[in-house]
Formats: structure tokens, C-alpha cells, sequence
């Protein structure tokens, strides 16, 4: 749900609290039978172990913050990991928008770190009583840290320590905005399980979509030269052909769509509608040769069989797929779902 921070004046710094969901995860132990000097340990490993939930330590931190409404929620991250929390854990690349590696929940919604920004996502929290209390929803809250810097926009992914000596420290009542602080609640992605912190392990999203084969099998126009060597390889396409399949290969893989899926959790029922669209990319693509084997692919008891339409998955794409209709498409396409 994205918050009420909209009525913030459109660059005045406001006071926020990111509340992040953290795991530690617990050492491995050793396996207690493992032979240093058998040869064969590592033909006895399964291809795909069954993948267990991790056990560790959870609590929930409480990072308070000046920021401007315009920051995005990773600068934010950025900021405290370097310059009051080493230990935080969140995995990004690119920052706007383009990898799709920075998925996490975000107030319950899952979304993209580096698009989200602060004015957008910050809320008013339920007072408990009055005053500046919070309506706690972890197992525990950890140190507030008064230290904390301002993070700007303008200063690139965050500003050091004390970069903007305009704006007052966390806590204090200097800054000219009242009330109390604002929260923007961060948790990993659901439907996966938690590597540390904010990184979910999506490995299971990316094997199934390797499962459909995420690449063009085309038959293209091979034109050689009189020695037989090779002139040009085309792959010709009419523009009506090229946008039924267009806005599809914008998919970056991010997951959003399955975190937002009730039927995807886990991944072990239902392939996600990650790995169909990306099916549909190239079943809709005039170039591709294996759209039979693909519907086929798409057939299976864990296939489009299992969506139950529920289109949660259209709402947060960070890409514009409308992911719920296309599911649909599917559905038709493959002659209705056949478990
Ligand atoms: S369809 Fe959209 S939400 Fe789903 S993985 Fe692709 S880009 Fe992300
Ligand atoms: S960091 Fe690449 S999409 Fe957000």
C-alpha cells in the first residue's frame, strides 16, 4: 500500500523510520559423515536439493532517518549500510530500474528498491497511545541510531556523513517538520526463501524460467556467399509482428509478479508467472520455430494449469506487463488449463 506522504512538501526533508526485516542466518554445520577421501561426494548430491527453510536469527531494526521525499528507499540503504550499519544486507545492481535484482517487500507490496522513493512509501504509523509510539510488528526492534546521516538526491546514492549540515540530526526538532516520524516498513520478498536480510534467494524463479528455454529458436533466412561462407542471418519481422511480443521482452526477471502471487509461494506447485512470461514472449514471437513445444512446456501440471487467475501478479510490475491478462492469453492459447 503506498503511503501518505504525497502531502509533503515536494523536497522539505522529513523524518523517517525504515524498519527493516533482518535474518542472520545460522552457520552451516558440517556434515557429520562426509568422507574427505571418498572420490565420488560429489556424484551423490541430487541436482536440485530440495531447498529447506534456513534457520537463523529474525528480528526486526528500526533505522531512523532525515530524508527528502524524493530519495529512493535504496539511496536510503545505501546510506545507512555505509555509514551506520555494515551488517545490512540488500542485493542491487544497476539502481534504476533495469536488472530487476532489488525486489523486496516494500509496506506488504513488493516493488523495486531503487524506483521507490520515500514520499511515495512513507506512513503515518498507528499510535499506540500518543505521542511519537509505534505500533511495533516484528519480534524486536533494534538500536536507534541518532547518528545517522541525511541521505539527498542530489548527492548521488547517499551523502556522507554530515554532507548537508542544513538538515538536523535524526530525533531532533529542528527541521521544521512535526508530528510524529514516518514509516516505511522493508521486508524480503515473498515467496522466496530468506538468504539474509533483504536478499531473497531467487534461484528457484531462474531455473524455472530456464525450463522454458528463455531464447529464440529461429528458423532465420541464412543467405551465404558462392564460397558457402556465411553473409547475413536474418530475422525478419513486420512491426505488427514485433509488438505482440514487445512489451513481454521488457520482463527483467524481478519477481515482483510472483511475490505478489498467493499461488506462487514456495514455486513448487506452479512454475510462477515469471518463467509463462517469458514463455509468451517467445510463443508470440513470428520468428520463433518451437511455439509447439513450448505450449507444450506451458501444459504441465505445474504450468498455466495452476494460475487461478487471482491477477495480483498484474498490479506491481515494474514494466507495465499486464501479467494477470497475459496469464490469460495463455490459458486460451494452450487450449484452456489442462492439469
Ligand atoms: S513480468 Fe514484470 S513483475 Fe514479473 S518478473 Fe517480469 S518484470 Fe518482474
Ligand atoms: S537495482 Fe536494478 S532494478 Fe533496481
Amino acid at each position: 500500500m503506498v503511503g501518505d506522504g504525497a502531502e509533503q512538501h515536494a523536497d522539505s526533508p522529513m523524518r523517517v523510520v525504515i524498519r527493516i526485516s533482518r535474518f542472520l542466518p545460522k552457520p552451516e554445520r558440517p556434515r557429520r559423515h562426509s568422507n574427505p577421501f571418498a572420490k565420488d561426494d560429489a556424484k551423490q548430491e541430487p541436482a536440485f536439493p530440495r531447498r529447506k527453510r534456513q534457520r537463523g536469527k529474525q528480528w526486526v531494526q528500526d533505522y531512523p532517518m532525515r530524508v527528502h521525499p524524493q530519495d529512493t528507499i535504496l539511496n536510503c540503504l545505501l546510506s545507512i549500510k555505509r555509514d551506520s550499519d555494515p551488517t545490512l544486507a540488500f542485493r542491487y545492481s544497476c539502481g534504476h530500474g533495469m536488472c530487476g535484482s532489488d525486489a523486496v517487500s516494500i509496506n506488504g507490496t513488493p516493488t523495486l528498491l531503487c524506483t521507490a522513493t520515500v514520499g511515495e512509501w512513507a506512513k503515518t504509523p498507528v499510535p499506540l497511545s500518543s505521542g511519537n509510539e509505534f505500533r511495533h510488528t516484528g519480534v524486536t526492534t533494534g538500536s536507534v541510531d541518532a547518528s545517522i546521516p541525511v541521505t539527498t538526491s542530489d548527492a548521488g546514492p547517499a551523502s556522507p556523513a554530515g554532507a548537508d549540515e542544513s538538515l538536523a540530526a535524526p530525533g531532533n526538532d529542528d527541521g521544521g517538520d512535526a508530528g510524529p516520524d514516518r514509516i516505511i516498513e522493508l521486508a524480503p520478498l515473498p515467496g522466496f526463501p530468506v538468504q539474509r536480510d533483504l536478499i531473497a534467494d531467487i534461484d528457484p524463479m531462474l531455473e524455472q524460467i530456464k525450463r522454458m528455454k528463455p531464447y529464440l529458436q529461429a528458423k532465420g533466412l541464412l543467405a551465404t556467399k558462392a564460397d558457402g561462407a556465411v553473409d547475413v542471418f536474418e530475422y525478419l519481422q513486420r512491426p505488427e509482428q514485433l509488438h505482440r511480443y514487445e512489451l513481454l521482452s521488457n520482463c527483467i526477471a524481478c519477481g515482483v509478479c510472483e511475490g505478489s502471487c498467493p499461488v506462487y509461494a514456495g514455486g513448487e506447485a506452479f512454475i510462477g508467472p515469471a518463467a509463462l512470461i517469458m514463455s509468451s514472449r517467445f510463443i508470440n514471437d513470428s520468428r520463433d520455430g518451437a511455439t509447439d513445444q513450448r505450449l507444450d512446456d506451458i501444459r504441465q501440471a505445474d504450468g498455466i494449469a495452476a494460475c487461478q487467475s487471482v491477477r495480483a501478479c498484474s498490479r506491481h510490475c515494474p514494466k507495465g506487463i499486464d501479467v494477470g491478462e497475459e496469464m490469460w492469453r495463455l490459458v486460451e492459447r494452450s487450449g484452456g488449463a489442462q492439469g
